[in-house]
């Protein structure tokens, strides 16, 4: 442009710059309020360039529009920016915590009851020398039927009364026997190991039945093993969890894995018997099925049911209550001697 004088497009551009450099330049909240005035307030940069497009001429207001417009909506969009980046400043150093609020308390978590009952019964059995292993929890039904001298006849493989699974012959093992026959499978003689674990029956779930419940089975196979190493370990074993005034009896009872066969009752000073769990001599049977010879190996077998345990030792009603999660019952059993 000769003369000096400015052209409409050149004067949107000076006035835009002027905007945009006084945007920047403001230092903190207070200066970018006056700088907002001068920008965008009632005659200050913004209005003068819509000014501008008034004044100009017919012919150049499509262009000298485009060019306001793109200016109007960079200062601004700065300004906002700024007052964005400013504002962020002053949060981050931001209102100042409440230091009279309460604090936020660590809840420490504790261990399930059963659980806490579990670790107790797996150590005294494995101070008695037995050693710990599990087995799976979905089954065949050679480990939890066949080989335990269960027939397919019996009343304890009925559909109604397992959880068999939808097309394979597996099924949620029903008891903790079944880890019997795999460690004779597998393990060398003479032995002496023990069992925790879950097991699942269908049974109509109230106060004191649920279906799922956990067991411990223990086993041991050696020459000349009597019922009187059975009840010996027994004795010892429940002096070692609930003390030593307690007293364990055996009722003749039967299973199919074990010959002779008992249940076995626990009492403790001043209570009456709980039934605690079965017992018994290894059955011939079971041997044969795995390929233990019996006229060489002898041994006895024990399955004890935990949740019946804990809740005679807690003084729980409801079975349901250590599945349900309930924080109120879990605390109340914590740091309780087993
Ligand atoms: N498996 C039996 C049940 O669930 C309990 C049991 C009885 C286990 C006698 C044994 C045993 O090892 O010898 O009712």
């Amino acid at each position: 442009m000769t003369g000096g004088r400015e052209g409409p497009a050149e004067e949107v551009a000076r006035l835009a710059s002027e905007a945009l450099t006084l945007i920047a330049n403001a230092a903190d909240e207070a200066a970018l309020r006056r700088v907002r005035q001068e920008v965008a307030g009632k005659s200050g940069l913004v209005s003068r360039l819509m000014a501008l497009l008034a004044a100009a001429p017919r012919a150049e207001k499509p262009s000298i529009g485009q060019a306001v417009n793109r200016a109007k909506s960079e200062i601004l969009a700065a300004l906002e920016a700024r007052e964005a980046a400013i504002g962020g400043t002053s949060a981050s150093g931001g209102p100042s915590e409440d230091v009279t609020l309460p604090g936020r308390r660590l809840e420490p978590g504790c261990l399930h009851p059963l659980t806490v009952l579990e670790e107790r019964v797996v150590s005294v059995l494995s101070a008695l020398g037995f050693e710990a292993t599990e087995g799976p929890e979905v089954e065949d039904e050679f480990h939890n039927f066949i080989a335990l001298n269960i027939p397919p006849d019996h009343p304890a493989r009925d559909e109604a009364d397992n959880f068999y699974l939808e097309g394979v012959p597996h099924l949620l093992r029903s008891q903790t026997s079944t880890v019997q026959v795999r460690a004779l499978e597998t393990r060398t003689l003479p032995l002496r190991i023990i069992a925790p674990g879950r097991v699942f029956r269908p049974d109509e779930v109230d106060a004191t039945h649920h279906f799922l419940f956990h067991q411990v089975e223990g086993l041991a196979v050696d020459a000349d093993l009597s019922m009187a190493d059975l009840k010996g370990t027994l004795l010892a074993f429940f002096r070692g969890l609930l003390g030593e005034e307690v007293q364990v009896r055996l009722r003749p009872s039967f299973f199919p894995f074990t010959e002779p066969s008992a249940e076995v009752d626990v009492r403790l000073e001043g209570r009456g018997w709980v039934e605690a769990g079965g017992c018994g001599m290894v059955d011939p049977a079971v041997f044969t099925a795995v390929g233990v010879d019996p006229e060489r190996w002898s041994g006895f077998a024990f399955g004890l049911g935990l949740e019946r345990l804990a809740m005679r030792h807690y003084g729980v009603a409801d079975i349901r209550w250590f599945f349900e999660n309930d924080l109120r019952f879990l605390r109340r059993l914590d740091g309780q001697r087993v």
